[in-house]
């Protein structure tokens, strides 16, 4: 760890069609003084004196993508129509955004999203080479089922194991870290304020990880698709390359009467006409997983949230949706209320108990996997996803997430095995009625 005593910059991520991103719209609040120092060697991050905003972008689907063929940092694909349209999506988002200055890597996928995003703004669009895609040596070029006949060992540590995959006397994860953290001294260096970064799955991730102080272990972790735009926020995209159905969702209550007016936490609260109507779009949006379990908190807010999705879940055979009728098991934790300790601590102790309940609900016996829902407030969710990734309490101040947002966890070996964070913060779905995506002033 190093201690720099600097403001918090902001880091937010992908962006995306109708505004979902797997990882997406990660605004990140970082101190350079929490961020540890992989690998001890690593020179620190240099301080910073005002606030920083910087926006991740994914290139939009290329040709290799299309073909499942390993790109790395290869310059030969190129954006198919799909991909064009996804970097035209992502431009109408960012239309209103204010940014000083973009980064891009000079991959043609990626320098031609970064072009279209960035439209008619004035200012040259600057190419760094390491925003390239991680280097990944003989594999570039094959088709994966020719990576797993032409380098079955090698291919399956890449798969299981990246941070010690090793290839051509390189480890490509390893080198890829390196590369995010000279990426951050670039962008906190430049006079910039607001930056938009347009580059690759890996190298973004890279940036995340690095960011909050997280190490290679943490590679496929923190997922995002191609311009940060998943068909559907559950389904295993091309960005993981695996698929799962246990998951853990974490619903964040909807708007509730208290929102609006003071924070104070006594009497509890409804939902209020917004909040109404994002719990039943949340509900909907639910309808394509068969929930287990609904645990929800203490409040009404909360409550409300979790039985408006209980009841479109039961009427999904009414609905032709499922011909199975569907019971949900619905359970209200008193450790998912957190009104009347404000302290980081107790939530914290709190949220580790809920996680190991909503972990033993995921291994219920089925044969297609578990899906388990938590209703809360994001306070709870940030906790949670906290423990998902096995990081310390601390690290909860660097997110924030949206009332009625849902964030997905998956378990792709299994409830026993470790969580994977396919999307966070994910409010698509509520279509008019959430807020804008990206924030047009610091006010952190
Ligand atoms: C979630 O979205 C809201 C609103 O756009 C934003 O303020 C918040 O920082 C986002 N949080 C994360 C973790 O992306
Ligand atoms: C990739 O190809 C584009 C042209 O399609 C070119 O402008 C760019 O310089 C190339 N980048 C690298 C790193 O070779
Ligand atoms: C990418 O490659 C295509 C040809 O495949 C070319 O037309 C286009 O100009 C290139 N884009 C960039 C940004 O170099
Ligand atoms: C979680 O982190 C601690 C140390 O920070 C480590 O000892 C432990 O093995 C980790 N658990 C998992 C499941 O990775």
């Amino acid at each position: 760890m190093i201690s720099v005593a600097s403001p918090l910059f902001l880091l937010q991520t992908s962006v995306a069609a109708s505004r979902p991103s797997p990882i997406g719209t990660l605004f990140t609040a970082v101190r350079s003084s929490s961020i540890s120092q992989e690998g001890g060697d690593a020179a620190p991050f240099p301080p910073i004196r005002v606030a920083k905003r910087v926006v991740l972008v994914r290139h939009g689907q290329s040709t290799w993508n299309e073909e499942g063929r390993i790109q790395g940092s290869s310059n030969f694909s190129v954006l198919t129509k799909k991909g064009e349209v996804q970097a035209e999506t992502n431009r109408l988002m960012l239309l209103h955004d204010t940014f000083d200055a973009c980064f891009a890597s000079p991959l043609n996928r990626s320098k031609r999203t970064a072009e279209v995003i960035w439209g008619a703004r004035k200012e040259e669009i600057i190419t760094d080479s390491d925003l390239r895609e991680i280097d990944l040596y003989s594999f570039q070029g094959l088709l994966k089922h020719e990576g797993k006949a032409k380098f079955g060992v090698a291919y399956l540590q890449w798969q299981k194991d990246p941070a010690n995959f090793n290839i051509d006397g390189h480890y490509p994860v390893r080198e890829l870290w390196t590369r995010a953290r000279s990426c951050w001294t670039k962008i906190l260096t430049h006079e910039s304020r607001s930056l938009l970064v347009v580059a690759h799955n890996a190298v973004n991730q890279a940036l995340v990880a690095t960011a909050i102080g997280l190490g290679t272990e943490y590679f496929r972790t923190l997922l995002q698709s191609n311009c940060g735009t998943p068909s559907s926020p559950f389904a295993a995209g091309s960005s993981g390359g695996r698929s799962s159905r246990n998951q853990i969702i974490l619903v964040c209550q909807g708007s509730s009467k208290r929102d609006c007016e003071d924070n104070s936490p006594a009497g509890d609260v409804s939902l209020d006409m917004l909040g109404i109507i994002q719990s039943q779009k949340t509900a909907e949006l639910l309808l394509d997983l068969k929930v287990k379990t609904v645990v929800s908190s203490l409040t009404l807010a909360s409550i409300e949230t979790a039985n408006s999705i209980s009841r479109v879940q039961e009427a999904a055979d009414v609905l032709g949706a499922n011909s199975v009728p569907r019971c949900v098991e619905m359970k209200q934790m008193e450790d998912l209320d957190i009104r009347n300790d404000g302290v980081l601590t107790v939530v914290w102790e709190k949220s580790g108990k809920v996680w190991k309940l909503l972990l033993d609900e995921l291994s219920g016996e089925s044969e297609t996997g578990n899906t388990v829902v938590a209703v809360a407030d994001p306070a709870v969710h940030i906790a949670l996803l906290g423990h998902c990734l096995n990081v310390t309490k601390e690290w909860m101040g660097s997110f924030h997430l949206h009332a009625g947002s849902i964030s997905v966890l998956d378990f792709p070996e299994g409830p026993a095995g470790r969580g994977v964070i396919r999307c966070i913060n994910y409010t698509a779905h509520l279509g008019r009625w959430s807020l804008p995506i990206t924030r047009s002033i610091l006010t952190d």
